[in-house]
């Protein structure tokens, strides 16, 4: 059975075959029984669709250059890193770590940006030796740091610097980014003071700005307001300092759909505010049109992957509703409890002879906050049942903690009708596999 409108918060290959949900003609519940729960399931058609409904948007929309770069803390393992290599991406990305990862999957960084509001030495200079296309500058100390690290390598390495637009953007405080007083980014006023110091480092070579507003954003809106402050920051830093904007580079942020009925811009209406923004501002500061570099993190993985769990038991509470508890939760699953994150869910087999019932998934980790979802209409679950979390690529195993002892689940890829598992389950091996040293217990 083939989705509805109201079911697109869900891979794009996901269908309801002889009544148990299948990506790609690989039923959930087989993938379940093979690999364990929880399980995250990887449509790779939705990641392909996506990152080139980004690319094909820039090209239609934006006159001047453009590059999709993947914001890697949304989900990264080396075949993720691999594939997105393969469909054209660049990176963005916040630490070295990431960037290992980036490399291990056979990936070059050379059209990849290094983030991060406290880069260490060591991070800058692997970076830059490993021929980073760029540092993020973020703020006025970092600029002497990178310079001085470029110096000693003998590079002109290229910066963009992350201004604060003071734009606050329709989102959860928690992921808000573009507001004045934002940890990340220099605030317009001091722009001039690092626009000096990079014009003065000839270890630095200004490529452009860079800003983000936050993530999960429901409208463009702000980001048409923010490329107008951003280009006129470019045309005062070409004013006074000589310095040219070449790349402009509005982050990422667009939102997705985590329920039926949630309404967002589409990518292509996304791309279509923000590359017309980019030109407008462009012709009001009298800039060169700069090459435009999204970073989009959610909307590439988010709607691409399936959380699956196994039902272990219920409660039936006072009020006579259920709590239904699940294999898994915070600790693979972490934006409800961090930030209230409201989670879809189905049930995985034949559910749809059965009676409904409206139920609270809780995770198994040992927080009273580690509730999954809230007031879901089910089949009435039952122990053994497998639930299937939807919109669960972003955000989710990338945030994944060994909390409680738990191990972080396998991520398994269906592409074409096959599966191929990206990254295995960890073991009890793993979780012990850091320690060090033995201290022994008891005489
Ligand atoms: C600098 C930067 N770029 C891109 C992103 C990706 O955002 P999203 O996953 O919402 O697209 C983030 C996430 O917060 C970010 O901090």
């Amino acid at each position: 059975m083939a989705l509805t409108a109201a079911q697109r918060h869900w891979p794009d290959s996901l269908r309801r075959e002889d009544g148990t949900l299948a990506i790609d003609g690989v039923r959930l519940d087989s993938l379940a029984d093979r690999f364990g729960t929880p399980l995250y399931v990887v449509d790779v058609a939705t990641v392909r669709r996506r990152v080139l409904a980004y690319r094909s948007a820039l090209r239609r929309s934006y006159p001047g250059g453009s590059a999709v770069h993947y914001a890697a803390k949304a989900y990264l393992s080396t075949p993720m890193a691999s594939l997105l290599t393969s469909l054209g991406c660049g990176f963005d990305l916040s630490s070295f770590g990431e960037a290992t990862i980036v490399r291990a999957g056979g990936c070059s960084l050379g059209s990849s940006h290094l983030h991060g509001n406290a880069k260490s030495d060591d991070e800058i200079r692997r970076s830059l030796e490993a021929g980073i296309g760029s540092i993020v500058i973020d703020n006025r100390p970092e600029v002497g740091r990178v310079a001085a690290i470029a110096a000693d390598l003998g590079l002109a390495a290229s910066v963009l610097v992350r201004v604060t637009p003071d734009i606050e953007a329709e989102t959860h405080a928690h992921i808000m980014t573009g507001q004045r007083d934002s940890k990340f980014g220099v605030p317009l006023d001091d722009l001039d003071d690092v626009g000096a110091a990079i014009a003065r480092s000839p270890s630095l070579d200004f490529t452009g700005l860079h800003f983000h507003l936050g993530s999960q954003l429901g409208s463009p809106q702000a980001y048409a307001r923010a490329i107008d402050v951003v280009s006129g920051a470019a045309a005062s830093l070409r004013r006074h300092h000589g310095l040219e904007t070449r790349v402009l580079s509005p982050g990422g942020g667009l939102g997705i759909a985590y329920a039926g009925g949630d309404e967002l811009p589409s990518i292509t209406e996304f791309i279509h505010a923000v590359a017309t923004a980019t030109v407008t501002s462009a012709a009001v500061h009298g800039l060169d049109l700069p090459k435009l570099i999204v970073e989009p993190g959610r909307s590439i993985v988010g709607p691409a992957v399936v959380a699956l769990y196994r039902v272990m038991g219920s409660k039936t509470l006072s009020t006579n509703s259920r709590i239904i508890h699940v294999d898994g939760g915070m600790g693979d699953n972490l934006r409800p409890a961090l930030y209230g994150a409201k989670l879809d869910a189905a049930i995985v087999g034949n559910g749809a002879t059965r009676d409904t019932e409206t139920v609270d998934i809780a995770g198994r980790f040992c927080e009273s906050g580690d509730i999954i979802c809230r007031r879901v209409r089910l089949p009435t679950p039952s122990v053994g049942d497998l639930v299937a979390i939807p919109a669960a690529g972003a955000y989710t195993v990338s945030m994944a903690s060994n909390y409680n002892g738990a191990l972080r689940p396998a991520v398994v890829a269906v592409d074409e009708g096959r599966a191929l598992v990206w990254q295995r389950r960890e073991s009890y091996a793993d979780l012990i596999a850091r320690d060090v040293t033995t201290i022994r217990a008891g005489r």
